[in-house]
């Protein structure tokens, strides 16, 4: 998998090539990473790369021909890579969008700065338009580190458990169960028992309980489109059923039942 990320701040990805598992996949093989400036691939002796819009406004635009050579060169290097721009008019980046990009050969992502790029940049040069989010940042740089990131991890080999990626919050569409580490107490809080039995039938069931519970709290959305297995639904029924049940003896009993009074 090759990364080549064109830029006007390269020097912004030096720490983030040389930390923890991103840096090990380099190490590795697992992946290629370069980040390219494309002031060199402008013209003069400032080596300009924007300038004002045509019709007038504010802001600058990026140029599109230092950008025109600077994406020429990275086909040059990977002719199968996927010409990115990375835009806050871009479709959504998710889990799904990150395992798409995973199984391709490489990404070349095109960094927006100032107002944006000219037009013919996005028509002739680009094949995608992703958005990590709805806001603007000042450049596309942070957006191709996250989505460097969260494709890195999924590549075979680059994760350290066989499972890990597979096993994340999301790509299931449920969230991650909770963890827990040493020690067993901590601020007299326990670690729930189920955990210390060695029980692996058990602690398989408690981590399904409480991934499906933190997925309806934080995320039901995600369990609204979710295509439900027949262990999960029968989880569901048994939650709606002990929840009725509460209901139903506040509600014949009231409010004041259990206090006595
Ligand atoms: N550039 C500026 N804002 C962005 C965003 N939200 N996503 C991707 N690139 C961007």
């Amino acid at each position: 998998m090759n990364f080549i990320v064109l830029t006007i701040f390269p020097e912004m990805f030096n720490p983030f090539w040389e930390h923890g598992i991103i840096k090990r996949a380099i190490d590795r093989s697992k992946i290629l990473a370069s980040a390219v400036d494309i002031r060199d691939f402008a013209e003069g002796r400032h080596r300009i790369t924007d300038d004002r819009p045509y019709g007038g406004g504010c802001g600058m635009i990026m140029k599109p021909e230092p950008l025109a050579g600077a994406i020429r060169a990275a086909i040059k290097k990977t002719p199968l890579s996927k010409r990115i721009l990375l835009t806050p008019q871009g479709r959504r980046f998710d889990q799904s969008v990150a395992r798409e990009l995973a199984s391709s050969d490489g990404v070349i992502l095109v960094c927006g700065r100032y107002e944006g790029v000219d037009e013919r940049i996005c028509h002739d040069f680009i094949d995608d338009e992703i958005s990590i989010g709805d806001y603007v940042l000042t450049g596309g740089e942070l957006a191709a580190m996250v989505i460097i990131d969260a494709v890195t991890r999924l590549i075979p080999g680059v994760l350290g458990g066989k499972d890990s990626a597979e096993k994340d919050s999301f790509s299931e569409s449920v969230l991650e169960h909770a963890q827990y580490t040493r020690p067993s107490t901590f601020e007299g809080i326990d670690v729930p028992e189920v955990l210390l039995s060695g029980n692996h039938q058990e602690i398989e069931k408690w981590r399904l309980e409480t991934s499906l519970i933190r997925t309806f709290l934080k995320r039901r959305d995600l369990l609204e489109n979710r295509c439900l297995s027949l262990r999960e639904i029968e989880i569901l029924k048994k939650w709606c059923h002990d929840i009725e049940k509460i209901v139903y003896d506040q509600s014949i009993h009231g409010p004041d039942a259990l206090s006595g009074g």
